[in-house]
């Protein structure tokens, strides 16, 4: 039991220890040029969607097929989002196509995200990611 204990204690200081002086020795290179590998994609597609799922669970969505509010929601797309995103006829700005990850195209993708976890992510935003609406 003891050499258990020890081992398991020897291991955590040499993870602590290794990624102290991971972070430290400047290996890691943050240049958006330098994208994601596949485990680094996992980590923060999965810790994004769990986090997300969890808390979208009771969140009450307005009707979506109110006309005042696809006009007001059109009205923010365009004052704050077409931007990056664009829009028919809409170029986004040069400025986003540097950007990593790159802005999805909304209006040229087919796909429909469930409405539920499109509204929490528009309403609460993402970090590093999204800005938010009040
Ligand atoms: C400065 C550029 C920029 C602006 C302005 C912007 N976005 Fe984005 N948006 C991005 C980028 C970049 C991504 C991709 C992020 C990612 O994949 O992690 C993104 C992703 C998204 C996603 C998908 C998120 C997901 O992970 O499912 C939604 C939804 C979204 N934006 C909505 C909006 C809305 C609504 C607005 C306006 C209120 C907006 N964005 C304004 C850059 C922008």
């Amino acid at each position: 039991m003891k050499t258990i204990i020890l081992t398991l204690i020897i291991a955590f200081v040499i993870t602590i220890g290794g990624g102290t002086i991971y972070i430290y020795s400047g290996a890691y290179n943050v240049s958006q040029l330098s994208h994601h590998n596949a485990l680094t994609k996992w980590i923060i597609n999965t810790t994004k969607n769990r986090s997300r799922d969890r808390r979208m669970k009771d969140i009450p969505v307005p009707l979506l097929n109110d006309s005042t509010a696809i006009v007001t929601g059109f009205e923010y797309y365009n004052e704050m989002c077409v931007s990056c995103h664009g829009g028919p006829d809409v170029k986004p700005w040069e400025m986003t196509e540097g950007l990593y990850p790159k802005p999805p195209k909304f209006y040229k993708s087919g796909y429909m995200p469930d409405t539920v976890e499109a509204f929490w992510t528009i309403k609460y935003g993402i970090k590093m990611s999204l800005p938010e609406i009040a």
